[in-house]
């Protein structure tokens, strides 16, 4: 990553190429892929010799696929009305292949009409193949992909290349992902894939690193000596949806922690990296995740805490619980909320807890990274008022921005202080919508910089942390039911944090 460039910046190459999305008629298409290519191309990012194919298992004709396309577009644009005349032309680019994801004849035409859009689109053999499907396909689809020499071997002669994006969950512990990883590994180098975190592709995911290595206030306090805590949070006030099955398999640590709030806690502890390159920003990365003080069974009690949202009320409105949403088992045990604190024993965070809260079904949407300072040494104003500790709130989502809370004498003799906020808004500064993370991911796919994807260590060490929980709370029961919709997670959340003698923070 080089988060001080733009996309678009002259200085990087970006090469001719074809798109084939397998899962093509999925849900993550039609969401997020689709208006991230549109919003690519409108905005003039996309290569001028481009095309996209489409891989699924429904029959569908090149023009009924367009049209399904174009109505994902329309509804899950951050713009409208859509470009009509742009869309026009740029379907033209567009085209759909039918298979299975095991046939061998599949692979085969695809291979075909891959290389007839390169003779007609002067696409040049460069693929990037999107595998938007269940993880259990990954290793099937990277095979085939393989064995019809569609996937090309990493070499400095090449001039093609091939890249693969896969998307979580990459393993459901450590073990599987290791498998996973040595499956796959078979065929594809490390340099060729691309394993999607869309956090990573947040603006203001990427602007930890500016924020923290481009202003020389911050680093010299950035550290033990001055960090009281760190707390995490992404809370979210939708609950499952029609994703029940797929949840169950999950839970909250597998599908939030274990990737999303692994990648910031990383960001904001990291070490400077030596340049931005992929590699260096990562390797800083795996050394936070390598220095978390290993969880061990006696530790689980006073520093993880599960949840599971009842019924209750959001904005007003009553909403189920989860054992009673869509494909959940009315006994179900797994997990809603999480909350967990560690500690990363290095130099740098000596003592420094660093809290973890993630759920569905909490009051509000909200992602926050809060860094609360030490108190200021002396009593001069004790009896003036509030006199609380600094708090540098990073918040990724929504309402984007960076808040700093300062004391403040308020103005007249009597001189009380009073907490007050320093605001930084992107909205208002900046004055438009930041892209989805999935343009700014794919694009970064196309032009061969894998900084914001995650590499397989940083997958593994992330597994390694919280295997041991996983393994122990699928050997015990939890009181579930434990925290009712719309409200901050179960009280032995408030507990864990209170024990120390801080409180979660107020969003
Ligand atoms: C996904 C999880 O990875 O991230 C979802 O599978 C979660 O359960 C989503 O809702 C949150 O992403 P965002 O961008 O809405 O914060």
């Amino acid at each position: 990553m080089n988060p001080l460039e733009e996309p678009g910046c002259g200085s990087r190459c970006i090469d001719p190429c074809i798109l084939v999305i397998f899962g093509a008629t999925g849900d993550l298409t039609g969401r997020k892929l689709t208006p991230a290519i549109y919003h690519l191309g409108r905005e003039g990012l996309l290569p001028a010799n481009f095309a996209c194919v489409g891989f699924a298992r429904r029959p569908k004709s090149n023009e009924e696929f367009r049209q399904e396309l174009k109505q994902d577009v329309e509804t899950f644009s951050r713009t409208t009305p859509i470009d009509e005349a742009y869309w026009k032309n740029f379907q033209e680019q567009i085209f759909y292949h039918r298979s299975e994801f095991d046939s061998n004849d599949g692979y085969q035409s695809l291979a075909r009409l891959l290389s007839q859009i390169d003779t007609r689109h002067g696409t040049r053999g460069n693929r990037i193949f999107y595998l938007s499907v269940p993880p259990k396909f990954f290793p099937l689809i990277i095979e085939k992909l393989k064995k019809f020499n569609l996937i090309y071997d990493v070499s400095e002669t090449e001039e093609r290349w091939s890249r693969v994006i896969i998307e979580k969950p990459f393993g459901h512990d450590a073990p599987s992902s290791a498998l996973l990883q040595t499956t796959i590994q078979k065929y594809i180098h490390e340099s060729q894939t691309y394993r999607i975190d869309h956090y990573l592709g947040k603006e203001t995911v990427q602007n930890i690193l500016v924020f923290r290595f481009a202003n020389s206030i911050f680093e010299s306090i950035w550290n033990y000596k001055h960090i009281d805590h760190v707390q995490i949070t992404v809370a979210e006030e939708i609950g499952i949806g029609t994703r029940g099955a797929f949840f169950e398999e999950q839970g909250l640590l597998r599908d939030v922690v274990q990737n999303h709030m692994m990648q910031l806690l990383s960001l904001v502890a990291m070490e400077p990296p030596v340049n931005l390159s992929a590699s260096a920003v990562r390797d800083e990365k795996v050394k936070v995740l390598q220095s978390i003080r290993p969880l061990t069974p006696c530790d689980f009690e006073q520093n993880v805490v599960r949840g599971q949202y009842r019924s209750g009320y959001i904005n007003g409105d009553s909403v189920g619980g989860y054992r009673q949403e869509q494909n959940v088992d009315p006994k179900s045990c797994v997990e809603t909320y999480a909350a967990l604190r560690f500690h990363i024993d290095n130099w740098r965070w000596a003592g420094v807890p660093f809290y973890l809260r993630g759920g569905k079904r909490l009051p509000k949407r909200a992602t926050e990274i809060a860094i609360t300072f030490k108190d200021a040494p002396g009593f001069l104003f004790q009896n003036q008022g509030k006199n609380d500790p600094n708090v540098l709130a990073i918040r990724i989502q929504p309402d984007e921005g960076i808040a700093m809370k300062i004391n403040c004498k308020v103005p007249g003799p009597s001189s009380p202080i009073q907490p007050v906020k320093m605001d930084f808004r992107y909205g208002s500064y900046f004055g438009q919508s930041p892209p989805e993370a999935y343009e700014r991911l794919i694009w970064d796919c196309m032009i061969g910089d894998n900084t914001l994807f995650a590499r397989s260590d940083e997958v593994m060490h992330s597994w390694n942390i919280l295997t041991p929980l996983l393994e122990y709370w699928a050997k015990t029961q939890p009181d579930f039911p434990n925290y009712s919709a719309g409200t901050w997670g179960p009280q032995f959340a408030d507990a864990m944090i209170a024990k120390d003698g801080r409180s979660w923070r107020l969003l």
